[in-house]
């Protein structure tokens, strides 16, 4: 194989998979879906998705990637031949679906940094108002969300160990220490108490399909899986790693800040008086009206740099949405690396445009009657992550059984886990991944369409 680049190091590759699961599905969409469904019951169905079959799925991708040494359809295609390689190609449509309307919310997070550190966003009367005529302006969201994918072009032209290793090192921590110390202070607000029983004490009756599906879809989104993310990235690593590790490291990072997240934003909701079922703009709303009790510049300093880190762990996470069809691109077509980035950086914005515009700037693609009014960036938010995503990590189980067969799985990753084989993991691991994923998975999915 050609020089196709690789992680520096085993903590390179875990900050990179870690920064790809680490994003806005922590910080913006896990908080609104646990308002929306339920509170803590959301919480803990998503706890019991992603380790029992989001974490055996992870192994899974990491070493089909590490064996064929190719990007997601190639994987798949050396390993099984063409056909299976449709699997990867489904998961690079899906990739770059999620990437159009994410780098949208990634250009509100950024416009919420300028507006906050550099205008008077916190001297507003109304946060929830602002939320709205924000997103509904073209203008503001165009030039954002322009720079956020220019951002990410940059850095994905560099490859992986310049650039994406490089960014994610530093940053992740930060982010940490700002959503802590955020947390102690929410904590001390009035009726703080009221949101943490809401986040942490679990309701039986909230207990339904919608709850586990939306908890599934969730869990695989915010690990960045089903769609060919962790194949590409698994096959950027080296022989010795261990992947069984490596995966529970990054599933705990990506759970943590999830967890995280809620624990800071519930508290703030009920001390507001606000509602957790608010939606898409919960943490938009939610958190403004913290950062403006901390006086003007302090809350101009925490608030900014609060949607700043936010704005970086969406770009670990953008980097490797875009990595996954560049990749293919650039392995199978053997296209230049610097054209294929910029020229797919672009197409995916133009197809993010109809996202961009459904937040009130145009109504056909704000309220959608074929869609039961919803807008077509939650079309396509549902479409291909909810739904997609749990389909795409079906199917990857469904080809380690009847085509890869889990005696190669178990092969893979006994080279970086010596005592591996006959060793109590692997049967866990098998077992999920051939027969437990494949036939729970594959009913949710026959039950939703
Ligand atoms: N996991 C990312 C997040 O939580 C989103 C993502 C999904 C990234 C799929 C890559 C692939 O924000």
């Amino acid at each position: 194989m050609a020089n196709r680049g690789g992680f520096s190091s085993r903590i390179g590759f875990i900050v990179a998979a870690a920064g790809s699961a680490v994003g806005l599905g922590n910080i913006w969409k896990f908080p609104y879906e646990v308002g929306q469904n339920g509170g803590a019951m959301f919480l803990l169905v998503y706890l019991l998705c992603t380790f029992i079959i989001c974490f055996p799925i992870m192994v899974g991708e990491i070493a089909i990637g590490r064996h064929a040494k190719r990007d997601a359809y190639g994987s798949y295609a050396t390993i099984g031949g063409k056909k299976w390689g449709y699997i990867g190609l489904f998961g690079i449509l899906c990739g770059i679906m999620i990437l159009s309307f994410y780098n949208v919310v990634a250009g509100w997070a950024f416009g919420y940094f300028i507006e906050i550190s550099f205008s008077n966003l916190l001297a507003e009367t109304s946060f929830s108002e602002f939320f709205g005529r924000y997103t509904a302006d073209f203008g503001d969201n165009l030039i954002f969300s322009v720079c956020f994918m220019i951002i990410t072009a940059f850095i994905v032209v560099k490859g992986v160990s310049g650039g994406i290793e490089r960014a994610s090192k530093i940053l992740m921590p930060m982010l940490y220490v700002i959503l802590i110390g955020l947390i102690i202070y929410s904590l001390t607000l009035e009726n703080a108490m009221d949101g943490i029983r809401f986040y942490l004490l679990p309701d039986i009756t909230k207990l339904n399909a919608e709850t586990i599906y939306s908890a599934l879809g969730q869990a695989f989104f915010s690990l960045s899986l089903g769609m060919g993310a962790l194949v590409t990235y698994g096959s950027y690593i080296d022989k010795n790693q261990n992947i069984v590790g490596s995966a529970a490291m990054i599933s705990i990072m990506d759970v943590s800040v999830a967890f995280l997240a809620g624990l800071l934003i519930f508290p703030l909701v009920f001390s507001q008086g606000q509602t957790p079922s608010e939606g898409p703009g919960l943490v938009f709303v939610a958190l403004p009206g913290v950062f403006n009790a901390m006086g003007p510049l302090v809350g101009r300093i925490v608030g900014g740099g609060f949607f700043l880190l936010l704005c970086f762990a969406a770009l670990t996470s953008t980097i490797s949405l875009l990595e996954v069809p560049v990749a293919y691109l650039v392995d199978e077509k053997k296209l230049p690396r610097k054209a294929v980035v910029w020229g797919l950086a672009a197409f995916i914005f133009v197809v993010g445009l109809p996202s961009m515009l459904s937040q009130g700037a145009v109504r056909a693609f704000s309220s959608m009657s074929w869609y039961g009014d919803k807008s077509f960036l939650d079309f396509v938010s549902e479409v291909f992550s909810d739904i997609s995503l749990p389909l795409g990590g079906c199917l990857m189980s469904i080809f380690i059984a009847v085509r890869w067969k889990k005696h190669n799985l178990s092969e893979e990753i006994s080279h970086g886990f010596p005592n591996y084989k006959g060793s109590i993991h692997e049967k866990i691991i098998n077992t999920m991944i051939t027969v437990i994923s494949p036939v729970l998975l594959g009913f949710m999915f026959i039950n939703t369409v």
